[in-house]
């Protein structure tokens, strides 16, 4: 039986962290799945189609790999794609409490889903997608951080480009 994972987050936008995450979860998991999910607690600065769209760009090199997005509870999406980990990356110190409440509630809603972390690349441990936000927004250079896509896309919305037409 093929060994599904479901790798959820905002990607508000996706980093070369996460497909790091993406490309040593490919080395545990037959199939990926990347899914943008609904996160209360952040205000994204690109739209759910945005997200999708720069994704289905980042990962398109790369087989066994599905990207999706689901507007509600993550272990309900993770049951009904028969998947049978749920994959995220862990950072630093500061990433643990966080993602030790959300494993942990995530293990009370479905406890038949396991949470599986990995930890993020030394290059990537202070990627954060709201800290390269913040860099892209003052004209700061994030090349490297982010698929070259991704690069374009921070340069249109804080108006340091104009969209190709
Ligand atoms: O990249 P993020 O923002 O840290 O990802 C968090 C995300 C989207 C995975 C999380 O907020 C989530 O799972 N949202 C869907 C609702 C849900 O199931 N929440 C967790 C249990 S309450």
């Amino acid at each position: 039986m093929a060994r599904i994972a479901i790798y959820p987050g905002s990607f508000d936008p996706v980093t070369n962290g996460h497909l790091d995450i993406v490309k040593r979860g490919l080395k545990l998991f037959d199939k990926i799945i990347v899914t943008i999910l609904y996160n209360p607690g952040k205000e994204t600065l690109f739209s759910v189609e945005e997200r999708l769209g720069m994704l289905r760009e980042s990962v398109k090199s790369l087989s066994h790999i599905e990207i999706d997005r689901y507007d509600g509870l993550l272990v309900d999406y993770a049951a009904k794609r028969k998947a049978h980990a749920i994959l995220r990356g862990m950072r630093a110190v500061s990433d643990f409490e966080y993602e030790f409440q959300m494993a942990l509630m995530n293990r009370r809603l479905n406890r038949e889903i396991q949470t599986v972390f990995l930890m993020t690349g030394l290059r990537w441990i202070f990627a954060s997608s709201s800290i390269i936000k913040e860099a892209a927004r003052f004209g700061g250079n994030i090349e490297g951080m982010v698929p070259p896509l991704v690069l374009e896309k921070l340069k249109i919305k804080f108006g340091q480009k104009q969209e190709d037409s």
